[in-house]
Parts: structure tokens; sequence; C-alpha cells
């Protein structure tokens, strides 16, 4: 739907929580074999997203609450994300026991961000995008070379037979010692690029390479940056959630790097990667289950 519009249309997101609420709900009781009167508590994203999205699935699961007699908690999505790599996917079970002290790289489309996670449920945020977040810039980057929204999985496909080293695409930030990123100046190359050399376009080895190119740009940094994060605090672990964690080449070179590094590594299941509930609700329960108060029934929705 979004794709005839080269982005996400934040009116056409809305409605379509609202036309697929009810019928997702219906299926995800008959699935789990759950009837309503025995929840205990609901759980809905508070935040960050599009308003007129959160709003429907927040105010939904507030109605759904009040009526059910059960608690209410608004979850924040990326620290969502940030337990999604413990959770073992089909059907999507916590795997916590396992649980160790991390750095986390959450990367999609509209967030690029390094969190250190010191315990469960403990967590702060090292840095993160100052501008475009990696999966826009995939995105970007895919629409300047001809490719359909979302080109991030496009770009992937093309890169396996493109040769990455056909064109110098800049690394932003990659030899600061922060832990902030900054992807629109590598947009902006590809674009100046482009400019200069149209005729690449009409060059299907040109866009494998191109491709190759930028996906490489944005990993080495990804990569680069997640691993000095690690060894600068000492943490034996690394995970990867987010959508652009499902891309190929971030996966096996954060693989390459951690067995370099004798680096435990753990990446979210490429099902648990983009936005999803389980990691909602598997969060939720860890908080109840760690003695969580507060049932937030008196919140609104935060957007930012
Ligand atoms: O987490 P997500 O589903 O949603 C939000 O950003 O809210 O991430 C979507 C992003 C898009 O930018 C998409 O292009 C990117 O993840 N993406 C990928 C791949 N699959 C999805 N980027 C690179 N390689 C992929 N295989």
């Amino acid at each position: 739907m979004h794709s005839d519009y080269g982005g996400v249309v934040p009116e056409l997101a809305a409605r379509e929580h609202l036309r697929n609420l009810l019928p997702v709900t219906r299926t995800a009781l008959t699935e789990a074999q759950v009837e309503a009167g025995q929840i205990d508590a609901v759980a809905a994203t508070q935040g960050p997203g599009l308003p007129g999205a959160l709003i429907v699935g927040f105010k939904a699961g507030q109605a759904m609450a009040f009526a059910l007699h059960a608690r209410f908690v608004g979850i924040h999505h990326h620290e969502a994300h940030l337990y999604s790599p413990w959770i073992a996917a089909d059907p999507p079970q916590a795997g916590f026991s396992q649980f160790e002290p991390n750095v986390s790289l959450i990367v999609s489309g509209g967030h690029t961000m390094l969190v250190h996670v010191e315990s469960l449920l403990k967590h702060h945020v090292l840095g993160s995008t100052v501008d475009d977040a990696a999966g826009e810039c995939f995105d970007k980057a895919g629409k300047l070379l001809g490719l359909p929204y979302p080109a991030g999985p496009a770009i992937d496909r093309l890169a396996e037979q493109g040769n990455s080293r056909a064109y110098d695409f800049p690394r932003p930030m990659i030899n600061e010692s922060h832990d902030d990123f900054s992807f629109s100046g590598l947009k902006t190359s590809i674009r100046y690029f482009l400019r200069d050399h149209p005729s690449l376009l009409d060059d299907r080895k040109a866009v494998s390479d191109r491709s190759a190119s930028v996906q490489t740009a944005i990993v080495d940094v990804l990569v680069t940056k997640t691993i000095r994060a690690a060894k600068r605090l000492r943490v034996g672990c690394i995970t990867a959630s987010g959508g652009v964690t499902c891309n190929r080449a971030l996966r096996e070179q954060l693989a390459d790097a951690c067995a370099r590094e004798q680096i435990h590594l753990r990446l979210a299941d490429k099902s648990l990667c983009t936005n999803n509930t389980a990691m909602i609700s598997i969060l939720t329960k860890q908080k109840f289950t760690t003695g969580f108060k507060d049932d937030y029934s008196d919140h609104e929705i935060l957007p930012n």
C-alpha cells in the first residue's frame, strides 16, 4: 500500500491499524487458545511512532483492559526491541534465562541507536543517529537507484551479485569515538554521484555494484561502532534488532567481527526483527514478573 507513495503515509497507516486491529486480536486469541476473560493485562506500544497509528492501538488497548478489568501497560517501542533477541521464535517465548549484559544495536527505518543493557530492564542509550536512520538511508539510496519502497530488502538482494568495492562511499562518523551515527551525508553523496553519472542508472551491473557499495558503507559504520562500544564497556555480548537486522551483510559482518573479538552475538530472529507484538507482550510479562507496579492507565501516547 505504502510503496505506491515511496514511504509510509501516516493517515493510511492509522486507517489500516483501525481496520486490522480487531481481526488480528481475534486471530491471536484463537491461535493462542485463550479466552478474553483469561487475560490479566493488556499492553500497547506507547511510542515513539506515528501519532495516528499509535493512538489507535493505545486507545484500543486501554478500552480492552477497562472492559476486561485487566491491567494496562504502555510499552516503549525501543525497550521492547532491546529484548527481542532473547525471544525464540515460533511460538515466541522469552529466553531470558540465558540473558547476558550487552550492547544492543537497534537499527530500523526510523531509528539507529546503541544501548547499554546492564541487566534485564536496566539500560541506557549510548548514542543514536543525529539525522537519518540507517534504514531510511537504505530506502532513500534505493529510491535514487530506482528501487521500490522499502528498498532495504532489494538492495540486500542486488548486493549479492554486486562488487562492494566498486564505489567508495563515505562512512560518516566511523572514526569518531562517540556512539552517535549520521547517514544523511552518505545519502547526499549517492545523489551527487548519480547526478554526475546518470547513464549508470540503466546499467544492471552498475546498479548491483552500487547497491553492494552503499550496503557495505552502512554496514561498516554499524559494525565498527557497535564493536567499539562493546569493547570500551567491556561487555561480552552484542545484540541487534530492528528491520535492518534482516540484512544479510550486517548479520554476517557482525558475526565475523564478534568471532574475532570473542564477543557473544545474539541477533533477533528475522521474523522478530521488524515491528511485532511478541516483543511487546514478552517484555510486559517480564515487567510484571519482576514486580512492576505502575499500570500507566492514565498515560497517553508518547510519539517522540
Ligand atoms: O523495524 P522496521 O520494520 O520498521 C520501522 O522502521 O518502523 O524497519 C523497516 C526498515 C526499512 O527501512 C527497510 O528498508 C529496512 O528496515 N530493511 C532492510 C532489510 N529488511 C528491511 N534493510 C536492509 N536490508 C534488509 N534485508
